[in-house]
């Protein structure tokens, strides 16, 4: 029993203290690096599955904006689910157009977005004002 209060033991249950505290929260900071995806968040995600479902929002937001519309544009309101609005639909096949233009042409990168065509108008314009 003498031997368990020697300095050497108070040093090693110290450390043996300091590495369970540090262990625990590198456990629990897993979830948080790896947050849920919009697929497994959502009930009816087709293109944006493995999207960090927390940025959904944002690109709902630049779907608003890009069009300058309103969420019920494109979305039965309070069913968010719903694909009854083709508006929905063809958001969608815009997505991936502008998936591939930007995977093609940029790297990947998030170079063309709505906004680019849209300008805040849901019939972008070919031609420019002189020529119409
Ligand atoms: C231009 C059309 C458009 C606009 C405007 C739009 N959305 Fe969406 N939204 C979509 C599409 C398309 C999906 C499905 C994406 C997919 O399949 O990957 C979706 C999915 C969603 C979902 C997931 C629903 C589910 O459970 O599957 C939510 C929630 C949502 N939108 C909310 C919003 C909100 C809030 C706004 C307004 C700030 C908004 N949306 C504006 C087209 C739109
Ligand atoms: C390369 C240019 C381009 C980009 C990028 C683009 N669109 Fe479009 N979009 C168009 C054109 C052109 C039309 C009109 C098509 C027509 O009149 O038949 C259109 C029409 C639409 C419509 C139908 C509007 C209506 O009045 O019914 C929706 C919805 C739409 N786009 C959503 C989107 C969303 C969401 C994005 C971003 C993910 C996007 N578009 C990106 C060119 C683009």
């Amino acid at each position: 029993m003498r031997k368990l209060t020697h300095p050497i033991w108070k040093v090693r249950n110290l450390l043996l203290v300091l590495t369970v505290f540090w262990a625990i929260p590198a456990f629990s900071q897993e979830p948080a690096a790896a947050p849920k995806t919009a697929g497994e968040v959502y009930k009816n995600i087709q293109i944006l599955k493995d999207m960090p479902a927390p940025h959904l929002m944002e690109v709902m937001h630049a779907f608003k904006d890009g069009l300058g519309v309103k969420c019920s544009f494109c979305h039965v309101e309070g069913a968010f689910e719903k694909d009854d609005k083709p508006e929905k639909q063809t958001a969608r096949k815009m997505l991936v157009m502008a998936m591939g233009i930007n995977k093609d042409n940029f790297g990947g990168e998030h170079r063309v977005t709505c906004w680019t065509c849209h300008r805040g108008a849901t019939e972008p314009e070919s031609k420019p004002p002189a020529a119409q």
